[in-house]
Protein backbone atom coordinates (compact mmCIF):
# COMPACT_ATOMS: atom_id res chain seq x y z
CA UNK A 1 0.00 0.00 0.00
CA UNK A 2 1.32 3.25 -0.90
CA UNK A 3 2.34 5.43 2.01
CA UNK A 4 -1.03 7.74 2.54
CA UNK A 5 -1.26 10.43 4.81
CA UNK A 6 -4.54 9.19 6.13
CA UNK A 7 -6.52 5.81 5.86
CA UNK A 8 -10.25 6.67 6.23
CA UNK A 9 -13.59 4.30 6.33
CA UNK A 10 -16.79 5.43 4.78
CA UNK A 11 -19.74 3.17 5.57
CA UNK A 12 -22.86 3.56 2.83
CA UNK A 13 -20.52 5.03 -0.06
CA UNK A 14 -22.35 3.97 -2.72
CA UNK A 15 -25.68 5.62 -1.53
CA UNK A 16 -26.82 9.13 -2.50
CA UNK A 17 -25.39 11.26 0.60
CA UNK A 18 -22.40 8.63 0.81
CA UNK A 19 -20.90 8.29 -2.72
CA UNK A 20 -20.74 12.80 -2.73
CA UNK A 21 -18.30 12.39 0.58
CA UNK A 22 -16.52 9.94 -1.53
CA UNK A 23 -16.00 12.11 -4.47
CA UNK A 24 -15.37 15.00 -2.71
CA UNK A 25 -12.77 13.13 -0.18
CA UNK A 26 -11.01 10.75 -3.17
CA UNK A 27 -10.72 14.36 -5.41
CA UNK A 28 -9.77 17.08 -2.47
CA UNK A 29 -7.40 14.55 -0.52
CA UNK A 30 -5.49 12.60 -2.98
CA UNK A 31 -2.63 11.96 0.00
CA UNK A 32 -5.76 10.06 1.84
CA UNK A 33 -6.50 6.23 1.16
CA UNK A 34 -10.16 6.45 1.37
CA UNK A 35 -12.25 3.02 1.40
CA UNK A 36 -15.97 2.73 0.35
CA UNK A 37 -17.44 -0.33 2.45
CA UNK A 38 -21.10 -0.89 1.19
CA UNK A 39 -24.11 -3.71 1.02
CA UNK A 40 -24.94 -2.59 -2.44
CA UNK A 41 -28.60 -2.45 -0.87
CA UNK A 42 -31.62 -1.33 -3.11
CA UNK A 43 -30.07 2.28 -2.62
CA UNK A 44 -26.32 1.37 -2.87
CA UNK A 45 -25.40 1.74 -6.71
CA UNK A 46 -21.45 1.51 -7.59
CA UNK A 47 -22.78 4.27 -11.01
CA UNK A 48 -22.51 7.19 -8.75
CA UNK A 49 -18.45 6.32 -8.74
CA UNK A 50 -18.13 5.64 -11.89
CA UNK A 51 -15.62 8.71 -12.33
CA UNK A 52 -13.64 8.36 -9.09
CA UNK A 53 -13.74 4.17 -9.69
CA UNK A 54 -10.18 4.61 -10.66
CA UNK A 55 -7.93 6.66 -8.65
CA UNK A 56 -5.33 4.98 -6.65
CA UNK A 57 -6.43 6.42 -3.57
CA UNK A 58 -9.90 4.96 -3.68
CA UNK A 59 -10.99 1.33 -2.91
CA UNK A 60 -14.50 -0.09 -2.68
CA UNK A 61 -15.30 -3.14 -0.59
CA UNK A 62 -18.64 -4.95 -0.64
CA UNK A 63 -19.69 -6.10 2.68
CA UNK A 64 -22.08 -5.76 5.24
CA UNK A 65 -21.12 -3.54 8.67
CA UNK A 66 -22.99 -6.41 10.71
CA UNK A 67 -19.96 -8.84 9.59
CA UNK A 68 -17.86 -8.56 12.40
CA UNK A 69 -15.13 -10.27 11.18
CA UNK A 70 -15.02 -8.71 7.96
CA UNK A 71 -14.90 -5.16 9.76
CA UNK A 72 -12.15 -6.67 12.39
CA UNK A 73 -9.66 -7.96 8.92
CA UNK A 74 -10.43 -4.40 7.23
CA UNK A 75 -9.24 -2.71 10.75
CA UNK A 76 -6.18 -5.23 10.48
CA UNK A 77 -5.34 -4.53 6.74
CA UNK A 78 -6.26 -0.88 6.34
CA UNK A 79 -5.64 0.38 9.89
CA UNK A 80 -8.08 3.01 9.75
CA UNK A 81 -7.44 6.22 11.29
CA UNK A 82 -11.03 7.48 10.37
CA UNK A 83 -14.62 5.70 9.56
CA UNK A 84 -17.40 8.00 8.65
CA UNK A 85 -20.20 6.36 8.93
CA UNK A 86 -23.32 6.89 6.77
CA UNK A 87 -24.83 2.95 5.67
CA UNK A 88 -28.27 2.77 7.44
CA UNK A 89 -31.52 2.10 6.05
CA UNK A 90 -32.83 5.09 5.28
CA UNK A 91 -36.23 5.62 3.87
CA UNK A 92 -38.97 6.35 6.63
CA UNK A 93 -41.82 4.56 4.46
CA UNK A 94 -39.87 1.24 3.99
CA UNK A 95 -39.21 1.49 8.20
CA UNK A 96 -42.92 1.23 8.83
CA UNK A 97 -43.58 -1.70 7.05
CA UNK A 98 -40.35 -3.35 7.52
CA UNK A 99 -39.22 -1.85 10.84
CA UNK A 100 -37.15 -5.01 11.78
CA UNK A 101 -34.36 -4.23 9.12
CA UNK A 102 -33.83 -1.19 9.96
CA UNK A 103 -32.99 -1.94 13.44
CA UNK A 104 -30.33 -4.64 12.40
CA UNK A 105 -29.00 -2.40 9.81
CA UNK A 106 -29.11 1.16 12.02
CA UNK A 107 -28.68 -0.13 15.44
CA UNK A 108 -26.71 -3.95 15.90
CA UNK A 109 -24.81 -2.31 12.48
CA UNK A 110 -23.09 0.41 14.13
CA UNK A 111 -22.83 -1.51 17.00
CA UNK A 112 -20.96 -3.77 15.39
CA UNK A 113 -18.92 -1.00 13.53
CA UNK A 114 -18.14 1.05 17.32
CA UNK A 115 -16.81 -2.74 18.42
CA UNK A 116 -14.77 -2.66 15.49
CA UNK A 117 -13.16 0.64 16.20
CA UNK A 118 -13.07 0.63 19.73
CA UNK A 119 -11.01 -2.76 19.47
CA UNK A 120 -8.31 -1.76 16.77
CA UNK A 121 -8.05 1.91 18.16
CA UNK A 122 -7.78 0.22 22.17
CA UNK A 123 -3.65 0.86 22.20
CA UNK A 124 -3.78 4.06 20.74
CA UNK A 125 -6.72 6.48 20.38
CA UNK A 126 -4.43 9.38 19.19
CA UNK A 127 -5.79 11.13 16.10
CA UNK A 128 -8.42 8.64 15.59
CA UNK A 129 -11.83 9.61 15.29
CA UNK A 130 -15.80 7.86 14.56
CA UNK A 131 -18.15 10.02 12.91
CA UNK A 132 -21.47 9.36 13.13
CA UNK A 133 -23.83 10.66 10.33
CA UNK A 134 -27.21 11.11 11.75
CA UNK A 135 -30.63 12.95 11.03
CA UNK A 136 -32.59 15.62 12.13
CA UNK A 137 -35.65 13.28 12.61
CA UNK A 138 -33.75 12.07 15.67
CA UNK A 139 -35.57 15.34 17.12
CA UNK A 140 -39.13 14.68 16.64
CA UNK A 141 -41.80 17.13 15.33
CA UNK A 142 -42.10 20.88 15.65
CA UNK A 143 -45.08 23.07 15.46
CA UNK A 144 -45.53 26.44 13.77
CA UNK A 145 -42.46 27.88 15.36
CA UNK A 146 -39.14 26.82 16.83
CA UNK A 147 -35.74 25.32 15.61
CA UNK A 148 -34.03 21.98 16.39
CA UNK A 149 -30.71 22.81 18.25
CA UNK A 150 -28.37 20.59 19.24
CA UNK A 151 -30.09 19.99 22.74
CA UNK A 152 -33.31 19.59 21.68
CA UNK A 153 -34.66 16.11 23.68
CA UNK A 154 -34.63 13.14 21.54
CA UNK A 155 -38.49 12.68 21.05
CA UNK A 156 -38.34 10.09 17.51
CA UNK A 157 -41.45 8.75 16.62
CA UNK A 158 -40.76 6.30 13.63
CA UNK A 159 -39.21 3.28 12.98
CA UNK A 160 -36.60 4.80 11.37
CA UNK A 161 -35.40 7.80 13.51
CA UNK A 162 -35.81 5.76 16.35
CA UNK A 163 -33.70 3.38 15.38
CA UNK A 164 -31.10 6.60 14.60
CA UNK A 165 -31.97 7.89 17.47
CA UNK A 166 -30.68 4.57 19.10
CA UNK A 167 -27.47 4.56 16.98
CA UNK A 168 -26.37 8.46 18.22
CA UNK A 169 -27.14 7.34 21.93
CA UNK A 170 -24.91 4.22 21.46
CA UNK A 171 -22.06 6.43 19.65
CA UNK A 172 -22.10 8.56 22.27
CA UNK A 173 -22.11 5.86 24.86
CA UNK A 174 -19.04 4.19 23.40
CA UNK A 175 -17.38 7.58 23.63
CA UNK A 176 -18.46 7.83 27.36
CA UNK A 177 -18.07 4.38 28.08
CA UNK A 178 -15.09 3.30 26.27
CA UNK A 179 -13.44 6.62 25.58
CA UNK A 180 -13.88 6.17 21.92
CA UNK A 181 -13.13 9.33 19.84
CA UNK A 182 -16.07 10.52 18.08
CA UNK A 183 -18.38 13.49 16.68
CA UNK A 184 -21.74 12.99 15.56
CA UNK A 185 -23.94 15.36 12.83
CA UNK A 186 -27.50 15.50 12.60
CA UNK A 187 -28.77 17.02 9.07
CA UNK A 188 -31.86 18.04 7.33
CA UNK A 189 -33.38 16.65 4.06
CA UNK A 190 -30.81 16.46 1.57
CA UNK A 191 -31.62 16.83 -2.39
CA UNK A 192 -29.67 16.30 -5.42
CA UNK A 193 -27.77 14.27 -7.86
CA UNK A 194 -28.16 10.38 -7.32
CA UNK A 195 -30.76 10.17 -4.68
CA UNK A 196 -33.11 7.18 -4.99
CA UNK A 197 -36.36 7.93 -7.00
CA UNK A 198 -38.40 7.12 -3.45
CA UNK A 199 -37.75 10.09 -1.50
CA UNK A 200 -39.82 13.32 -2.45
CA UNK A 201 -38.20 15.14 -4.87
CA UNK A 202 -36.53 12.77 -7.21
CA UNK A 203 -40.16 10.64 -7.10
CA UNK A 204 -41.79 13.28 -8.02
CA UNK A 205 -39.24 15.00 -10.97
CA UNK A 206 -39.92 11.19 -12.51
CA UNK A 207 -43.46 11.38 -12.24
CA UNK A 208 -43.54 14.66 -13.81
CA UNK A 209 -41.26 13.59 -16.66
CA UNK A 210 -43.68 9.67 -17.13
CA UNK A 211 -46.73 12.25 -16.65
CA UNK A 212 -47.50 9.85 -13.56
CA UNK A 213 -49.54 10.98 -10.55
CA UNK A 214 -47.70 13.06 -7.60
CA UNK A 215 -48.97 11.40 -4.58
CA UNK A 216 -48.94 14.10 -1.75
CA UNK A 217 -49.26 12.79 1.50
CA UNK A 218 -52.39 14.30 3.62
CA UNK A 219 -52.56 18.31 3.22
CA UNK A 220 -49.54 18.66 1.95
CA UNK A 221 -48.82 21.13 4.60
CA UNK A 222 -45.77 19.04 6.13
CA UNK A 223 -42.82 21.39 6.21
CA UNK A 224 -39.30 20.09 5.38
CA UNK A 225 -36.30 21.84 5.84
CA UNK A 226 -34.34 21.16 2.38
CA UNK A 227 -30.17 20.99 1.80
CA UNK A 228 -28.01 20.51 -1.25
CA UNK A 229 -26.20 17.52 -1.21
CA UNK A 230 -22.86 18.45 -1.65
CA UNK A 231 -23.27 21.01 0.68
CA UNK A 232 -23.93 18.46 3.27
CA UNK A 233 -20.63 16.68 2.30
CA UNK A 234 -18.90 19.51 2.70
CA UNK A 235 -19.97 20.24 6.30
CA UNK A 236 -19.25 16.75 6.55
CA UNK A 237 -15.45 16.75 5.26
CA UNK A 238 -15.32 20.11 7.64
CA UNK A 239 -16.63 18.32 10.48
CA UNK A 240 -14.60 15.32 9.82
CA UNK A 241 -11.49 17.72 10.37
CA UNK A 242 -12.49 19.97 12.63
CA UNK A 243 -15.22 19.09 14.96
CA UNK A 244 -14.48 19.03 18.77
CA UNK A 245 -14.28 15.16 19.93
CA UNK A 246 -17.60 14.01 21.85
CA UNK A 247 -19.58 17.12 19.99
CA UNK A 248 -22.38 17.32 17.88
CA UNK A 249 -23.10 19.60 15.05
CA UNK A 250 -26.30 20.14 13.74
CA UNK A 251 -26.60 20.59 9.71
CA UNK A 252 -28.63 22.82 7.47
CA UNK A 253 -29.61 25.78 5.25
CA UNK A 254 -32.48 27.75 6.89
CA UNK A 255 -34.78 27.14 3.97
CA UNK A 256 -38.08 25.75 5.05
CA UNK A 257 -40.48 24.49 2.84
CA UNK A 258 -44.49 23.31 3.04
CA UNK A 259 -45.03 20.19 0.89
CA UNK A 260 -47.35 21.32 -1.31
CA UNK A 261 -45.44 24.60 -2.24
CA UNK A 262 -42.17 22.95 -3.17
CA UNK A 263 -44.05 20.49 -5.43
CA UNK A 264 -45.73 23.77 -7.52
CA UNK A 265 -42.09 25.09 -7.60
CA UNK A 266 -40.89 22.20 -8.87
CA UNK A 267 -43.91 21.55 -11.34
CA UNK A 268 -43.25 25.12 -12.15
CA UNK A 269 -39.25 24.39 -13.17
CA UNK A 270 -40.56 20.96 -15.03
CA UNK A 271 -43.07 22.09 -16.93
CA UNK A 272 -40.59 25.25 -17.91
CA UNK A 273 -37.54 22.65 -19.14
CA UNK A 274 -39.52 20.11 -20.67
CA UNK A 275 -41.35 22.93 -22.76
CA UNK A 276 -44.99 22.30 -21.46
CA UNK A 277 -47.45 25.11 -21.12
CA UNK A 278 -47.10 26.96 -17.63
CA UNK A 279 -49.35 24.68 -15.11
CA UNK A 280 -49.38 21.33 -17.19
CA UNK A 281 -48.31 19.23 -14.64
CA UNK A 282 -50.43 20.78 -11.86
CA UNK A 283 -53.13 18.23 -12.72
CA UNK A 284 -51.15 15.09 -11.77
CA UNK A 285 -51.21 16.79 -7.91
CA UNK A 286 -53.02 13.87 -6.31
CA UNK A 287 -53.95 14.11 -3.07
CA UNK A 288 -53.85 10.54 -1.25
CA UNK A 289 -54.00 8.58 2.92
CA UNK A 290 -51.39 10.08 4.91
CA UNK A 291 -47.90 8.34 5.96
CA UNK A 292 -48.83 6.74 9.62
CA UNK A 293 -47.09 8.91 12.55
CA UNK A 294 -45.97 11.81 9.49
CA UNK A 295 -44.16 14.73 11.32
CA UNK A 296 -45.46 17.49 10.48
CA UNK A 297 -42.35 20.54 10.69
CA UNK A 298 -38.84 19.65 10.80
CA UNK A 299 -36.21 22.81 10.69
CA UNK A 300 -32.98 22.65 11.86
CA UNK A 301 -30.99 25.81 13.79
CA UNK A 302 -27.52 25.86 12.08
CA UNK A 303 -25.47 28.57 14.10
CA UNK A 304 -23.32 26.33 15.90
CA UNK A 305 -21.64 24.73 12.74
CA UNK A 306 -22.06 28.65 11.14
CA UNK A 307 -20.42 30.21 14.48
CA UNK A 308 -17.71 27.49 15.28
CA UNK A 309 -16.55 26.06 12.16
CA UNK A 310 -17.17 28.93 9.36
CA UNK A 311 -19.76 26.62 7.07
CA UNK A 312 -22.60 27.55 5.43
CA UNK A 313 -24.08 26.53 2.31
CA UNK A 314 -22.97 27.19 -1.07
CA UNK A 315 -26.10 27.84 -3.01
CA UNK A 316 -29.05 28.48 -2.64
CA UNK A 317 -32.75 26.90 -3.16
CA UNK A 318 -33.49 27.59 -6.36
CA UNK A 319 -29.93 27.09 -7.91
CA UNK A 320 -29.44 23.60 -6.14
CA UNK A 321 -32.91 22.70 -7.04
CA UNK A 322 -32.48 24.06 -10.84
CA UNK A 323 -29.05 21.85 -11.07
CA UNK A 324 -31.04 19.01 -9.37
CA UNK A 325 -33.96 18.59 -11.74
CA UNK A 326 -30.94 19.52 -15.19
CA UNK A 327 -29.08 16.05 -13.45
CA UNK A 328 -32.06 13.70 -13.45
CA UNK A 329 -33.40 15.11 -17.12
CA UNK A 330 -29.87 14.66 -18.22
CA UNK A 331 -29.32 11.21 -16.57
CA UNK A 332 -32.81 9.35 -17.59
CA UNK A 333 -30.86 6.05 -18.29
CA UNK A 334 -29.86 6.00 -14.52
CA UNK A 335 -33.58 6.94 -13.03
CA UNK A 336 -34.96 4.29 -15.54
CA UNK A 337 -32.26 1.64 -14.54
CA UNK A 338 -33.02 2.26 -10.57
CA UNK A 339 -37.03 2.50 -11.20
CA UNK A 340 -36.80 -0.84 -13.14
CA UNK A 341 -37.16 -4.77 -11.40
CA UNK A 342 -37.25 -4.38 -7.78
CA UNK A 343 -38.37 -0.87 -7.52
CA UNK A 344 -41.36 -1.33 -9.64
CA UNK A 345 -42.90 -4.14 -6.59
CA UNK A 346 -41.79 -1.44 -3.96
CA UNK A 347 -43.90 1.33 -5.63
CA UNK A 348 -47.26 -0.99 -6.78
CA UNK A 349 -47.59 -1.95 -2.93
CA UNK A 350 -46.52 1.32 -1.31
CA UNK A 351 -48.73 3.36 -3.23
CA UNK A 352 -51.18 0.74 -3.24
CA UNK A 353 -51.47 1.98 0.80
CA UNK A 354 -52.49 5.25 0.32
CA UNK A 355 -54.98 5.40 -2.50
P1 LIG B 1 -29.16 5.77 1.03
O1 LIG B 1 -30.30 4.88 1.39
O2 LIG B 1 -29.16 6.46 -0.28
O3 LIG B 1 -27.78 4.96 1.12
C1 LIG B 1 -27.48 4.07 2.15
C2 LIG B 1 -26.27 3.25 1.73
O4 LIG B 1 -25.96 2.35 2.80
C3 LIG B 1 -26.51 2.39 0.48
O5 LIG B 1 -25.43 2.50 -0.40
C4 LIG B 1 -26.63 0.98 1.04
O6 LIG B 1 -26.20 -0.02 0.12
C5 LIG B 1 -25.72 1.06 2.25
N1 LIG B 1 -26.03 0.06 3.28
C6 LIG B 1 -27.27 -0.22 3.79
N2 LIG B 1 -27.17 -1.22 4.69
C7 LIG B 1 -25.85 -1.56 4.77
C8 LIG B 1 -25.12 -2.51 5.52
N3 LIG B 1 -25.74 -3.31 6.40
N4 LIG B 1 -23.77 -2.57 5.37
C9 LIG B 1 -23.14 -1.76 4.49
N5 LIG B 1 -23.79 -0.87 3.71
C10 LIG B 1 -25.13 -0.75 3.86
O7 LIG B 1 -29.05 6.81 2.24
P2 LIG B 1 -28.70 8.36 2.24
O8 LIG B 1 -29.93 9.13 2.00
O9 LIG B 1 -27.52 8.57 1.40
O10 LIG B 1 -28.32 8.55 3.78
C11 LIG B 1 -27.00 8.26 4.24
C12 LIG B 1 -26.93 8.52 5.74
O11 LIG B 1 -27.27 9.88 6.01
C13 LIG B 1 -27.90 7.68 6.56
O12 LIG B 1 -27.25 7.31 7.75
C14 LIG B 1 -29.07 8.62 6.84
O13 LIG B 1 -29.71 8.28 8.04
C15 LIG B 1 -28.34 9.94 6.94
N6 LIG B 1 -29.14 11.13 6.57
C16 LIG B 1 -29.83 11.18 5.39
C17 LIG B 1 -30.52 12.34 5.05
C18 LIG B 1 -31.28 12.45 3.74
O14 LIG B 1 -31.99 13.43 3.54
N7 LIG B 1 -31.16 11.51 2.82
C19 LIG B 1 -30.53 13.44 5.93
C20 LIG B 1 -29.81 13.35 7.13
C21 LIG B 1 -29.12 12.20 7.44
O1 LIG C 1 -34.91 14.98 7.69
C1 LIG C 1 -33.91 14.11 7.25
C2 LIG C 1 -34.55 12.88 6.66
O2 LIG C 1 -35.13 13.27 5.42
C3 LIG C 1 -33.57 11.75 6.46
O3 LIG C 1 -33.09 11.31 7.71
C4 LIG C 1 -34.24 10.57 5.74
O4 LIG C 1 -33.27 9.56 5.47
C5 LIG C 1 -34.82 11.08 4.43
O5 LIG C 1 -35.52 10.04 3.80
C6 LIG C 1 -35.75 12.26 4.67
O6 LIG C 1 -36.97 11.85 5.34
P1 LIG C 1 -38.42 12.41 4.93
O7 LIG C 1 -39.43 11.44 5.34
O8 LIG C 1 -38.58 13.81 5.36
O9 LIG C 1 -38.23 12.43 3.31
P2 LIG C 1 -39.19 11.99 2.11
O10 LIG C 1 -38.51 12.42 0.86
O11 LIG C 1 -39.62 10.57 2.22
O12 LIG C 1 -40.48 12.89 2.34
C7 LIG C 1 -40.41 14.31 2.37
C8 LIG C 1 -41.80 14.84 2.65
O13 LIG C 1 -42.66 14.56 1.52
C9 LIG C 1 -42.48 14.19 3.85
O14 LIG C 1 -43.30 15.15 4.52
C10 LIG C 1 -43.38 13.12 3.23
C11 LIG C 1 -43.78 13.74 1.90
N1 LIG C 1 -44.03 12.76 0.80
C12 LIG C 1 -43.06 11.85 0.52
C13 LIG C 1 -43.24 10.93 -0.50
C14 LIG C 1 -42.17 9.88 -0.78
C15 LIG C 1 -45.21 12.84 0.06
O15 LIG C 1 -46.08 13.69 0.30
N2 LIG C 1 -45.39 11.90 -0.94
C16 LIG C 1 -44.46 10.95 -1.24
O16 LIG C 1 -44.71 10.13 -2.15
Amino acid sequence: MADFKQHILVTGGAGFIGSHVVRLLVQKYPDYLICNLDKLTYAGNLENLLDVESQPNYRFIKGDILDQNLLAKLFNAYAFDGVIHLAAESHVDRSISNPKEFLETNIMGTVTLLNAAKDAWQENREGKRFYHISTDEVYGSLGETGLFTETTPYDPRSPYSSSKASSDHLVRAWHHTYGLPMVISNCSNNYGPNQFPEKLIPLFIHNIRTGKPLPVYGDGQYTRDWLYVIDHAMAIDLIYHQGVNGETYNIGGFNEWKNIDLIRLLIRLMDQKLGNPQGHSESLISYVTDRPGHDRRYAIDAHKIHKELGWEPSVNFEQGLDATVDWYLNNQEWLDRVTSGAYQAYYAQQYAQHD
